[in-house]
């Protein structure tokens, strides 16, 4: 774990939040190759889940909420975890993550009562002070939707059953926030709330955790390390009937990756119960009026960030050195492939491959440039950024052998190998890779 937090701050993923002033516990801070390695992760589960589908409206929700919302959920009341105090150095912890209840783990000091610390960060909305202006920032993206189900069957008419889906940040008031981007106060959810006929729950919840498996492949989380879990009922949130955790093996532990709820239909219940407005669906074909009830499946964008960076890392021995790659699936790698010319002190091979740049960034935008350090050391800093392919312009490229004029190296990450390939296929070659 240390390794991979190392080279992501020192390569430019992920930063401390507010590093400069000490961090704020709970933050992390994208960097240049993070944004893209997000954005690619975001994008892939937009295109599988929402466009890729004919039955999913994708949405974008405000992240502060009428303060209602969460009274009606049972948020206010009760989104809270178990705390305890340590009575001599004042350190809080989460009592049901200690083994031993009675002794503070960090001084041996002894820990007071347990009591629940609600998790949901308050802020004020307007020029007022009083109650009626708390707000909350939302602890999951989900309600969003829930409250906008009307204005989508209004608008698109759609049957059941159907979903929306959002991307989007959530707040929590963790009490420990720690393990890097596992547990943030300010983190990522892609949710989806699938609407389905009550008798249609098991099958629709069966054909999620299918699609969840397939994204787990598709984003290039390490299937050796991937674990369903079926929540025994005494520990289902209280809005689920059945629950299943993806779980990860992190360096820390088998934990948490996403998790599949199926949600009866209390949230749409809850909502038009106390805003008095009708959230049931009206179905012509039987001219049947129900309240849906609802599937979802909620995956963690920092998570899966973390979970994809851990199964790509890698230590092998290439040219008898030790060397650090990320093994990332093209379609998620930061950057699609780094473009170089053999010499950066040869003007006509340095015009060349500003040419070949040129061309491949109009139709793959994630290319570097790099002409620093000599070729090996190239290779090398590509490989620990996960950059699949290397391409290098040189004096064949030129022509100095007719046969290969209009040719270059494209260099394969994982194996070292090198191809010659016309310049004219580098564009159809790379959209190929990163499909
Ligand atoms: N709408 C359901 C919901 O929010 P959850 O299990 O509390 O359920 C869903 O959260 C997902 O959000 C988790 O599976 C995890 O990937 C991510 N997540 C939750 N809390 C997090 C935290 N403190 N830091 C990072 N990710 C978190």
């Amino acid at each position: 774990m240390e390794k991979l937090i190392s080279l992501a701050k020192r390569r430019g993923f992920i930063y401390q939040g507010s590093e400069i002033y000490g961090g704020l516990a709970g933050t992390y801070d994208y960097g240049p190759l993070g944004i893209a390695l997000k954005n690619n992760i975001k994008n892939l589960w937009w295109r599988m889940f929402v466009d890729g589908r004919d039955d999913m409206y994708g949405m974008d929700a405000a992240i502060l909420m009428n303060a209602r919302v969460w009274e009606t959920t049972g948020h206010v009341a009760g989104f809270a975890d178990p705390l305890v105090e340590c009575t001599k150095c004042k350190r809080r912890f989460r009592s049901d993550h200690l083994e031993d209840k009675t002794k503070c783990p960090e001084c041996g000091g002894a820990l007071g009562p347990e009591r629940q610390f609600n998790m949901m960060l308050s802020t004020k909305v307007g020029a007022t002070e009083d109650s009626s202006a708390t707000s909350y920032l939302r602890p999951e993206t989900a309600q969003g939707m829930f409250v906008n189900f009307k204005n989508v069957v209004d608008s698109f008419h759609p049957k059941l059953p159907f979903g929306l889906g959002q991307i989007g940040k959530a707040f929590r008031n963790e009490i420990t926030p720690r393990d890097f981007i596992f547990r943030l106060r300010e983190l990522e959810q892609m949710e989806i709330e699938y609407f389905v006929k009550e008798n249609d729950w098991q099958r629709a919840f069966e054909e999620w955790r299918v699609a969840m498996n397939a994204w787990l492949e598709l984003v290039g989380i390490d299937r050796a390390r991937t674990h369903e879990v079926e929540i025994a009922p005494e520990d289902l949130a209280h809005y689920s009937k059945r629950t299943i955790d993806f779980e990860f093996d992190y360096p820390f532990g088998q934990k948490e990756l996403y998790g599949l709820a199926y949600r009866t239909n209390f949230d749409l219940s809850r909502h038009a119960e106390a805003s008095k407005v009708d959230l049931s669906y009206f179905e012509e074909a039987t001219g049947e009026r129900t309240v849906p009830h609802v599937i979802e499946p909620s995956f963690g964008v920092d998570r899966t960030l973390l979970a994809v960076l851990l199964s790509a890392y890698t230590e092998d021995e290439m040219g008898g050195e030790t060397r650090t790659y990320l093994k990332l699936h093209p379609r998620v790698a930061p950057i699609k492939a780094a473009v170089s010319p053999l010499l950066k002190n040869k003007p006509e091979l340095v015009e060349k491959a500003r040419a070949v740049y040129a061309m491949l960034k109009q139709e793959v935008p994630q290319i570097m440039w790099d002409d620093n350090g000599n070729v090996g050391k190239r290779y090398r800093r590509q490989d620990e950024i996960g950059t699949p392919f290397c391409i290098v312009i040189d004096f064949d490229t030129l022509g100095e052998n007719p046969e290969l004029l209009d040719t270059v190296t494209v260099r394969d990450r994982d194996t070292g190998t090198q191809q010659r390939l016309p310049v004219s296929e580098l564009t159809n070659y790379l959209k190929t890779a990163i499909l």
